[in-house]
C-alpha cells in the first residue's frame, strides 16, 4: 500500500486537548499562517521582541539578498541568556531543567539556578585559558548534562561549537577539526552504551594527532574509564589536556553573558552531503532560537509543568533543537537518559517515562519500528498514562508504525506529531500542530505558521494533489541554516542553483487533497539509516581508501527496521581475492572510517560494476538490484550487459548453466 492509500484515515484532536492546547482550533491556525504568509517581517518581528531577552534591540527584521538571509539586524542578544538567566528572575530558578538519567539508573537533576552556576564556572574556566567569541570548539561528549553545558558556556561567550556525535570515529572528528580549524576540544574519559565503555578521550586523541591548532582538551571525568590493564582510557598530555572539575574549581559562580550580534554563529553541524566530504551547517543567534523557541509551542503543545522527552543524542541536530536550546529557552524541563533503549531490557524507555512521568515523549520511527518487534509486553508493563503528546522525527514513518505508536504507547488518548525537518532548517517546519490539526499516520500534515513550502517539479511548476515534486521552502525563514561554514559556493550549488531563489530540501513529496504533505524521502544520495543521515558518496570514499579495494559503489536498500540499510557494491584490486572474510573486514572498517552506525549491513564484492559507456557507475541499476535482485529500467547507456547478469541471480542462473555446460 503507498502512502496515499492512508490519505482517508484521519484523527481528529480530542475537545480535551484541543481545550487546553495553546492553538485550539484551525481557525485559529490559519489566521496566524495567513498573517506570517502576509506580513512575514511584521509577524516574526513581533515574535522575536515579544519571545526573547534583547541587550540591544533589532533596526530590522530581514535582510534577504538570496540566497543569504540576515535577521533581526542589529540586535544583540545571547542564547545561554535566554536558555537560563531570563528563567532565574521567577520561580522557575527551583525549576528542574534538566533530568538526567544514565544507563545503570544513576540520577541527576539540575534546577535553572543550578545550571546557570555550572556553565557560568565552566564559561569562567575556558575564559581563563583565554577563548572567548569567535574561537572554534569541538564538542565531543556522551549525553550527559555537561554535553549541554558545555554548548551552552560557548554560546554565553560567542565561542562556535561544533558538536561531534559520541558513535563518531577519530577519522570524522578529525575531517571536522580540519575544516572548523578548532582550537578548542571538549570531551569526557567515556560514555557508555549497553553496558560497554565508549572510549571518547582514547578516540579524541587519535583524531588530535596531527591537530595542532587544537590548544586545550577539556575531558570530563565521567566513567572513570580504565582498560583491561587498568591505566586510564587516553593518557592526559600535560600541555594540553585538562579535567573539567581541575579547570572549574575555584572559578567564579557568575559570569555575564558576551552580547552578540543577531548574526554571530552559535554552532557549526556537519552533516552528509553528496559528495565524500561533510557540509558545515552554519547556524546562527537570534532566530535560529527564536524558531526552535516558537515550535516548542506550535508542536508540542509545551505548558509550563510538562515533563519533555526527546530520545535523540545531542551529536544531532534534534538533540541542539529539540533537548538543549528550545527547551530550555521556554524555561521547560527536559530529559537526558545516558544509554540504550533496550538495556538492560526492552523496556528502558517506559520505565524512564513511568519513573519521572514524561508528559511529552519525541522519538524515531527506527526506535518504534525496533520496539513493535520486541513485543507489546514491554510497555504494557509500565503505567504510561502522564503522557499527553507524542512525536516522531527523522524519516517517514510507516503508517503501521504510527498506528502501533498511537495505540499501544499513547493509549489512544495522545496526538502524534509527525515533524519534518533538516538540519539546514534547524527547526520544525511541518508538522502538525495538535490541539488544532486532525492527523493522519504517515503525514507530516501542514507547514507550520511562517513556512512557505511547496512542491513542484522538475521546472519549478507546482503540482496538483496526488502528484509527486521535489519538496520546496520558498521565502527565508529564521532558524534556516545561513550558509555552509567556509563554502558560500556550495550552499548556493547544492541547495539554490536548481530553483533559483529557492530552498530546495532534496526530498521527494506530495499532498493529498486536503493539501496535507507526505514526505517520501530523498533525490539524492543521501540515505536515511535509523534516522541517520548518511552519504553514499562518503561511504565510497571511505571504502576505496582500503588498500584492498579498486572500486565501490554504495546505495540504500529498504531495511524493515532501520527504514534504509548501507549495501556497498565493491571491486578487489589485482592481486586481491575476493572473500567472505575481505567483505567482513570492509564492513568494520567502514564503522572504523565514518562511525559505527555507518557499518554497512552488506559488502558484495563483485567481479565488475556497472559502468556507462563513459565510464561512470550506474547507480540506479544497483540499487534496483538490492531490491528486487532484477533491473527493470533503462539500461541502453550499459557498456556491458553482462555485468547486470552476473550480478543478479538470473545471472547466477546464467552462470551455473554456462558452468555446468563447461563440466560436461
Ligand atoms: C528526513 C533530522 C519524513 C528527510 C531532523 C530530511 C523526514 C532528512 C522526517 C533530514 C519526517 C526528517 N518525515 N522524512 N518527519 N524528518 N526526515 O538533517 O529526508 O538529520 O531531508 O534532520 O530526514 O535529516 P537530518
Amino acid at each position: 500500500m503507498s502512502a496515499a492509500d492512508h490519505a482517508d484515515e484521519r484523527f481528529a484532536p480530542s475537545a480535551e486537548f484541543s481545550a487546553h492546547a495553546l492553538i485550539r482550533s484551525r481557525n485559529d491556525l490559519n489566521a496566524l499562517c495567513e498573517r506570517a504568509a502576509r506580513e512575514p517581517e511584521e509577524f516574526w518581528g513581533e515574535l522575536a521582541r515579544q519571545e526573547l531577552h534583547w541587550f540591544e534591540p533589532f533596526q530590522r527584521v530581514l535582510q534577504w539578498e538570496a540566497p543569504f538571509a540576515r535577521w533581526f539586524v542589529g540586535g544583540r542578544t545571547n542564547v545561554a541568556y535566554n536558555c537560563i538567566d531570563r528563567h532565574l528572575a521567577s520561580w522557575r530558578r527551583n525549576k528542574a531543567a534538566i533530568v538526567w538519567e544514565g544507563e545503570n539508573g544513576e540520577q541527576r537533576i539540575l534546577t535553572f539556578q543550578e545550571l546557570y552556576r555550572e556553565v557560568a564556572r565552566f564559561a569562567n574556566g575556558l575564559k581563563s585559558l583565554g577563548y572567548g567569541k569567535g574561537d572554534r570548539a569541538i564538542i565531543y561528549m556522551p549525553m550527559v548534562p555537561e554535553a549541554a553545558i558545555a554548548m551552552l558556556a560557548c554560546a554565553r561567550l560567542g565561542i562556535i561549537h561544533s558538536v561531534v556525535f559520541g558513535g563518531f570515529s577519530p577519522e570524522a572528528i578529525k575531517t571536522r577539526v580540519d575544516d572548523l580549524e578548532a582550537n578548542l576540544a571538549i570531551t569526557a574519559d567515556a560514555g557508555v552504551r549497553r553496558g560497554r565503555e565508549v572510549p571518547l578521550k582514547r578516540n579524541m586523541d587519535q583524531a588530535l594527532r596531527d591537530c595542532p591548532g587544537v590548544r586545550h582538551c577539556v575531558v570530563l571525568h565521567h566513567r572513570g574509564a580504565r582498560d583491561a590493564q587498568g591505566a586510564a582510557i587516553g593518557a592526559m598530555q600535560a600541555t594540553r589536556d585538562l579535567w573539567w572539575h581541575e579547570l572549574v574549581s575555584g572559578q567564579s559562580e557568575q559570569c555575564a553573558a558576551e552580547p552578540l550580534d543577531s548574526e554571530h554563529p552559535l554552532y557549526v553541524l556537519y552533516t552528509s552531503g553528496t559528495t565524500g566530504k561533510p557540509k558545515g551547517v552554519v547556524h546562527t543567534t537570534a532566530g535560529y532560537l527564536l524558531q526552535c523557541h516558537m515550535t516548542m509551542q506550535w508542536v508540542f503543545d509545551l505548558h509550563e509543568e510538562d515533563t519533555y522527552w526527546c530520545t535523540a543524542d545531542v551529536g544531532w541536530v534534534t538533540g541542539h533543537s529539540y533537548i538543549v536550546y528550545g527547551p530550555l529557552s521556554m524555561g521547560a524541563t527536559t530529559l537526558m537518559y545516558e544509554g540504550a533503549p533496550d538495556f538492560p531490557q526492552p523496556d528502558r524507555f517506559w520505565r524512564v517515562i513511568e519513573k519521572y512521568r514524561v508528559s511529552v515523549f519525541y522519538t524515531s520511527p527506527t526506535a518504534i519500528r525496533s520496539f513493535i518487534k520486541t513485543g507489546d509486553e514491554w510497555p504494557q508493563k509500565h503505567d504510561l498514562s502522564s503522557l499527553r503528546l507524542l512525536g516522531s522525527v527523522g524519516e517517514p514513518i510507516n503508517p503501521a508504525a504510527w498506528r502501533w505508536y498511537h495505540k499501544v504507547i499513547g493509549g489512544e488518548r495522545c496526538p502524534i506529531v509527525d515533524t519534518w525537518w533538516q538540519t539546514e532548517t534547524g527547526s520544525i517546519m511541518i508538522a502538525p500542530v495538535p490541539g488544532a490539526v486532525a492527523t493522519k499516520p504517515g503525514s507530516a500534515t501542514l507547514p507550520l505558521p511562517g513556512v512557505q513550502a511547496d512542491i513542484i517539479d522538475s521546472h519549478g511548476a507546482p503540482v496538483g494533489p496526488g502528484q509527486q515534486g521535489y519538496l520546496v521552502i520558498r521565502h527565508p525563514w529564521p532558524s534556516m541554516f545561513r550558509t555552509l561554514y567556509r563554502d558560500d559556493a556550495r550552499y548556493k550549488e547544492v541547495y539554490w542553483s536548481r530553483f533559483p531563489g529557492i530552498y530546495f530540501t532534496g526530498d521527494a513529496a506530495r499532498r493529498d487533497a486536503d493539501g496535507y504533505f507526505w514526505v517520501l524521502g530523498r533525490v539524492d544520495d543521501v540515505i536515511n539509516v535509523s534516522g541517520h543521515r548518511l552519504s553514499t558518496m562518503e561511504a565510497e570514499s571511505a571504502m576505496v581508501r582500503h588498500p584492498a579495494v579498486a572500486e565501490a559503489a554504495a546505495v540504500g536498500k529498504p531495511h524493515e527496521l532501520k527504514g534504509q540499510a548501507l549495501v556497498v557494491f565493491a571491486t578487489v584490486k589485482s592481486g586481491r581475492q575476493r572473500s567472505p572474510e575481505l567483505s567482513e573486514e570492509l564492513r568494520d572498517w567502514i564503522a572504523s572510517e565514518i562511525g559505527s552506525f555507518a557499518r554497512p549491513d552488506e559488502v558484495r564484492l563483485v567481479e565488475a560494476l556497472p559502468k556507462t559507456r563513459s565510464g561512470k557507475i550506474m547507480r540506479r541499476l544497483l540499487r534496483e538490484l538490492v531490491v528486487s535482485d532484477k533491473v527493470s529500467g533503462d539500461t541502453t547507456t550499459l557498456e556491458d550487459y553482462s555485468v547486470i547478469l552476473k550480478l543478479s541471480s538470473e545471472g547466477k542462473e546464467e552462470e551455473e548453466i554456462l558452468s555446468e555446460k563447461k563440466g560436461s
